[in-house]
């Protein structure tokens, strides 16, 4: 019996409008325009305003219109999996409340939690249930408030966020060329020291004291994040080009996940690409954590043909990083 492919059949994405630039950044903490370009490469992010509007609004939006694109009757859905670190609450799941604000009925939901990484772990587990053969339209959704969770008295981190929701179709592929074709995953515990949310969980539950301490926001030991996540990222994606026996000139594209523009760059020079074949929008939205790659093969989509060799690589909170390696299984510009 010849395996069944799993590929990408469509991508979607949704950014709130409102902008926070690095002047108005500036007039909020000791901080400028120069050092977080030069720092972080970062000119603006968007900002999910509004009361009583969370994660599963982005989500809701990014799902219709990719169903709207793939022409895809809610009921059709088999599952649903949202990546974030920024859930509408502790419980039920946000894929649970996307999938009823998008009338997806007859499948099931969850959510998958694994920081920045959460959207290619959710990626692969989306092709496993495909390839599998129990299931036919799966989506995978990766959608953060970031802004719900950063401090903005804290420089070292409002500076880095920003939010949106990003959408995947993945199906089964007629066309066994195309689709994907190779993960790997990993995680280490020890490194949520360096990167954690202090409070509010069942180790230390919300109360006034930690609220006053501000231990609901983001804790992020910077440079220690950074170390990890340029040689986890670089060695995940050179050992992916190693496996395949891919040469810098067979990769189309590398899409990373958009923590800083010297993670990127770094990361591209191990794998000896050059700078064009890399999709970077980090300037325009910041880290949005599990929307970052949806978001830009989003943006990059009337560019993929069918057949490009594309890697996918991730790093995040936990820590948690990994590489997939994919081949386009449409040409993007029809899609569009
Ligand atoms: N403006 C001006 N100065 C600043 C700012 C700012 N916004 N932020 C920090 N500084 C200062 C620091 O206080 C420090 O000053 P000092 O030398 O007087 O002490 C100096 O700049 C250097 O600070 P570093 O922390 O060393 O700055 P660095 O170059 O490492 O940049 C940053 C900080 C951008 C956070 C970087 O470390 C980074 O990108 N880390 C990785 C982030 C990441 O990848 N996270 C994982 C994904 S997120 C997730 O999973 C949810």
């Amino acid at each position: 019996m010849t395996k069944i492919k799993a590929a990408i059949t469509g991508v979607h994405a949704w950014v709130p409008e409102d902008v926070l630039t690095n002047e108005e950044l500036s007039t909020m903490v000791d901080t400028s325009e120069e050092w977080i370009m030069t720092r972080t490469g970062i000119k603006t992010r968007h900002i999910l305003k509004g009361e009583g509007k969370g994660t599963s609004d982005m989500g809701a939006e990014a799902v219709k219109g990719l169903l709207a694109k793939t022409n895809t009757h809610p009921d059709e859905v088999d599952l649903l999996i949202c990546a974030t670190v920024t859930p509408d609450m502790q419980f039920p799941a946000t894929a649970n409340i996307i999938a009823d604000k998008v009338g997806i009925k007859n499948a099931f939901h969850f959510d998958i939690n694994a920081a920045c990484s959460g959207q290619i772990y959710a990626l692969t587990t989306a092709a496993m249930y495909v390839e599998s053969g129990r299931y036919k339209k799966v989506i995978m959704v990766g959608a953060d408030k970031m802004s719900s969770i950063v401090d903005y008295t804290d420089r070292t981190t409002c500076v880095i966020f920003g939010d949106a929701a990003g959408a995947i179709m993945i199906e089964p592929s007629d066309d066994e060329d195309v689709g994907f074709i190779d993960s790997i995953h990993q995680s280490d515990g020890m490194g949520r020291v360096h990167l954690h949310q202090k409070a509010g969980g069942s180790v230390k539950p919300a109360s006034h004291a930690t609220i006053d301490a501000r231990e609901h926001y983001i804790y992020q030991e910077g440079q220690a994040v950074f170390k990890f996540a340029v040689s986890k990222m670089a060695d995940v994606s050179v050992e992916m080009m190693k496996k395949h026996k891919l040469g810098p000139e067979d990769l189309t594209w590398l899409v990373p996940h958009q923590a800083n523009m010297r993670i990127i760059e770094a990361t591209a020079r191990r794998m000896g690409i050059k700078k064009d074949q890399v999709m970077i929008n980090i300037q325009n939205y910041g880290n949005t954590t599990s929307a970052t790659i949806p978001l830009c093969l989003w943006e990059w989509e009337d560019r993929l043909k069918k057949g490009d060799n594309i890697i996918l690589t991730a790093f995040g909170g936990g820590f948690t990083w990994g590489a997939i390696y994919l081949k386009w299984a449409y040409d993007g510009k029809d899609h569009k």
